[in-house]
């Protein structure tokens, strides 16, 4: 029988995931393993037969590797280890999920996840004695110890590319264009977007703004003979009290929402400039991957697959200095990596003129 390996992608979808999970199933098959895909992340290991999909080079070649999302499906709710029950109750699940993952007959799984997920499987792995690498994903690009994440450059790209389509429009209607991105705690969708999409204006939830200096900006460029201006704000910028835009909706959860628009008003106010504002959303992971992506995915999986192969557990793989390395995940976990307020882009973004809020 060949030797298998479980593949599942857990947390928040991006785009990318499916060229990461074809890498790892097409170098297995060149070792001769097999790999079975878990699907929907630790919640197809909550079902009794588990939940998996044995997978082959051929199901990816066509139309999979170029699509977005994740053919496994995957979920960014029900932690195992505190798993919200029918009733109401809260239940500790985790020992079912181990026991399903050694049903499947698995040397090793690849989680492709963000911080979040990698803390949940490896207490799984630790726990269960099983034997894990992690692929790291996420648009936010706040993992540590890797210069990239899957899923961020598409992200990127996709705001740029919104910032493209709505300068005409501001230009034709002398407005302000406030755009608001995801992120969650930071900034680096916005501030590289921002600086490629030509903004005026880009918040950050690592920098506190004052609107002063937002209205101060913009009066600048209307001086200059420009009758519009760009404005990126980060999900997770706060209200000038403090506050993070939060809205709370019926199952109880809170996400960010409304800031964009509490910073157009904001902007109104203080400029009597027309403002417009447009939330991205869920459309930075939704699209097709970008070549970056791919490549980035491509390596991981590929990577991942190989430390397998040679017997190194408990590591993420990882982009560093132009190369693919990799990492004990516990210190990944530990090294959040939001926008460092020095790094090269801040000053860059300083040196272009653009106002991030606070001078
Ligand atoms: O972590 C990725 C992310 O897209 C964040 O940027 C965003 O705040 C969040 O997930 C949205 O989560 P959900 O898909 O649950 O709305």
């Amino acid at each position: 029988m060949k030797k298998r390996i479980g593949i599942l992608t857990s947390g928040g979808d991006c785009a990318g995931l499916n060229a990461a999970i074809r890498a790892a199933v097409h170098r297995a098959d060149l070792l001769g393993w097999e790999v079975v895909g878990i699907l929907d992340g630790t919640a197809g290991l909550l079902f009794d037969p588990p939940q998996v999909r044995v997978l082959h080079p051929n199901d990816f070649d066509n139309n999979v590797m170029r699509m977005g999302g994740t053919i496994l499906g995957t979920t960014n709710k029900g932690n195992p280890f505190d798993y919200p029950m029918p009733d109401g109750s809260r239940k500790d699940r985790s020992e079912e999920i181990i026991t399903n993952l050694k049903t499947l007959g698995v040397e090793a799984i690849i989680g492709i996840g963000g911080d979040g997920s990698f803390a949940i499987l490896r207490k799984l792995a630790m726990q269960g004695g099983i034997r894990m690498v992690g692929i790291p994903k996420t648009i936010d690009n706040d993992i540590g110890e890797t210069e990239a994440s899957i899923g961020f450059d598409t992200a990127v790209a996709v705001a740029t590319e919104a910032l493209d389509r709505l300068q005409p429009t501001a230009a034709s209607h002398d407005r302000v264009m406030v755009l608001e991105v995801m992120g969650r705690d930071a900034g680096h969708i916005a501030l590289s977007a921002g600086i490629a999409g030509g903004a005026d204006v880009i918040l950050i939830p690592e920098i506190p703004y004052r609107i002063n200096s937002i209205a101060k900006k913009i009066q600048a460029v209307k001086e200059g003979g420009r009758n519009f201006a760009l404005v990126v704000v980060s999900e997770a910028v706060k209200t000038l009290d403090g506050e993070s835009a939060q809205m709370e909706f019926s199952d109880g959860q809170k996400r960010y929402g409304g800031i964009g628009h509490y910073v157009g008003e904001q902007i109104f106010k203080a400029t009597g400039s027309e403002t417009r504002v447009t939330v991205l959303g869920h459309v930075q992971r939704g699209s097709q991957p970008t070549y970056n992506d791919r490549l980035l995915a491509s390596a991981f999986g590929v990577r991942a697959v190989d430390l397998i192969s040679q017997g190194k557990f408990d590591r993420m793989v990882a982009w560093k200095n132009r190369q693919i390395v990799d990492v004990p995940i516990e210190t990944a976990i530990a090294a959040y990596q939001a926008v460092d307020t020095n790094n090269t882009l801040v000053h860059t973004a300083r040196a272009l003129g653009i106002s991030l809020g606070d001078e």
